[in-house]
């Protein structure tokens, strides 16, 4: 293993970015480092108040800016994106120079369920959320499929899919991103 690649969690809102990318980390005993979290930190005001107060664009800046930031050093720390990291293409080849680049995936029923319990995703307070879900799931299934390495997070626990994460983690190196 390249001891100090980066792991890069991509994926939809509700895969299990966040909650799996602590617990992989743990296991490692790497740094977890959160886009999103960092982005609220840095702002002052949580990614709600971000979207609604200075927009979307605003925001897709600053997660940019960040990516170019995290991704240009090889930290040995597991990061988890935000969702949205893979709508610009700079986000992905900045976050996979120095990071085993993963795409965690879930059934769009799986996502509902999962994201039902908080109001905090701006793009999915929408009276029908799990349209609104399908059609972003849609619009973005070609960018996501670009990430070679793949997990369902669907059915499987915690504990497996982090162990599966620490494995594609010591077994790939970045130059097999092929992104
Ligand atoms: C977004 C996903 C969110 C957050 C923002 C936009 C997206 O992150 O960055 O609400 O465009 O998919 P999570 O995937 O961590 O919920």
């Amino acid at each position: 293993m390249d001891k100090l690649s980066n792991l890069v969690l991509t994926g939809f809102m509700g895969t299990g970015k966040s909650v799996l990318g602590r617990r992989v980390a743990a296991m490692a005993r790497r740094p977890f480092l959160d886009m999103d979290a960092e982005l609220e930190r840095r702002e002052g005001k949580s990614i709600a108040q971000i979207f609604a107060e200075d927009g979307e664009e605003a925001f897709r800046d600053a997660e940019s800016a960040l990516a170019t930031e995290w991704g240009g050093t090889p930290m040995g720390s597991v990061i988890a994106c935000g969702g949205g990291v893979v709508l610009r293409e700079q986000n992905i080849q900045a976050l996979g120079a120095n990071g085993v680049l993963v795409g965690l995936t879930a059934r769009p029923e799986v996502i509902l369920e999962r994201t039902s319990r908080t109001s905090k995703r701006p793009l999915l307070e929408t009276s029908d959320r799990e349209k609104r879900i399908r059609d972003l799931l849609a619009a973005r299934a070609p960018l996501y499929a670009k990430i070679p390495l793949q997990i369902d997070t669907s059915d499987l626990d915690p504990h497996t899919l982090a162990l599966r994460l620490l494995h594609l983690w010591t077994q790939t190196v970045p130059e097999q991103n092929g992104v």
